[in-house]
């Protein structure tokens, strides 16, 4: 069919692209905005023990990135972007990188490359379920110390900085004994792994600060209704900090989604802890 273009035409299709334009342009800002979203959230947390030197040190941690089909690239791009800018001291990743053998492997060590700090990391369930062994050694290839059930000293400003990691409970791979063991006994000691419940383990009154995840900080909450859920099945710590047995624990809400689950967040937006040392 011929179409001819007549002067009456054009006008109608110019006033259409200008009532359009911006519409489309708010509509493409709205999802670069979707896309990139994510909460800084800024705690400090007064722990014993820490040596004078790490007053004031600050841990950017990450966790359950999902990198995949449900996690936006731009999302995972901005959070480091916006990490780098806080110059941490030191970067905590907490597991659940990817979400099923599906997801696109090559991604994570792309994504995550950028981080400028030292970086320490657990793996998660997800990460067990899929491939641990090659997102283990992605991460170690680009210099993240990966601790699994072992632990590790930093130089940071100059003063040793333990750090334990304890493999994902919730896979049956934590081993909270080995993970101590030659760890100094005395002074703070951070402690990360993915699954929370695993800080009931911990030993007792140690003033320790465990970082987790898995959570999604209840991902899709109903005031009142959420945390009981979590409570049920096993899952008493859902988002923030708590004190579990004369320890702290911080549970991070994640920066992305899995597959199988919600896709949308509500009352649960996505995260970039920034946490400030602080002398008890
Ligand atoms: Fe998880």
């Amino acid at each position: 069919m011929a179409f001819a273009l007549n002067r009456r035409t054009i006008l109608t299709a110019a006033a259409g692209a200008a009532l359009l334009g911006p519409l489309a342009s708010r509509a493409a800002k709205r999802r670069k905005e979707h896309i990139e979203y994510f909460e800084v959230t800024r705690s400090e947390v007064f722990v014993p023990g820490l040596d004078p030197a790490h007053d004031g040190l600050v841990i950017a941690q990450l966790s359950d990135i999902h990198i995949g089909r449900h996690t936006p690239d731009g999302r995972v791009i901005a959070a480091v972007r916006e990490l780098n800018d806080a110059r941490p001291d030191l970067v905590a990743l907490t597991g659940d990188y990817v979400t099923t053998r599906r997801d696109p492997f090559e991604r994570v060590p792309l994504l995550l490359k950028n981080i400028r700090a030292p970086a320490v990391a657990v793996l998660g369930n997800h990460d067990h379920w899929s491939d641990p062994t090659r997102i283990r050694k992605d991460l170690e290839a680009l210099g993240f110390a990966v601790l699994l059930n072992r632990n590790t000293s930093l130089d940071l400003r100059g003063v040793p900085f333990p750090v334990v990691g304890v493999d994902d409970g919730h896979t049956n791979h934590d081993d909270v004994h080995q993970a101590f063991a030659g760890v100094k006994k005395r002074g703070f000691r951070l402690v990360l792994t993915h699954s929370p419940p695993t800080a009931n383990q911990l030993p007792e009154d140690e003033g320790l600060l465990c970082l987790s995840g898995h959570t999604h900080g209840g991902h899709f909450v109903v005031p009142g209704v959420t945390e009981g859920l979590f409570r049920t099945a096993g899952q008493p710590y859902v988002r923030g900090l708590y004190d579990v047995r004369g320890n702290q624990l911080y549970v991070n809400r994640g920066l992305g989604f899995g597959r199988g689950g919600p896709v949308v967040r509500v009352n649960s937006e996505p995260e970039l802890a920034l946490l400030t040392l602080r002398p008890a």
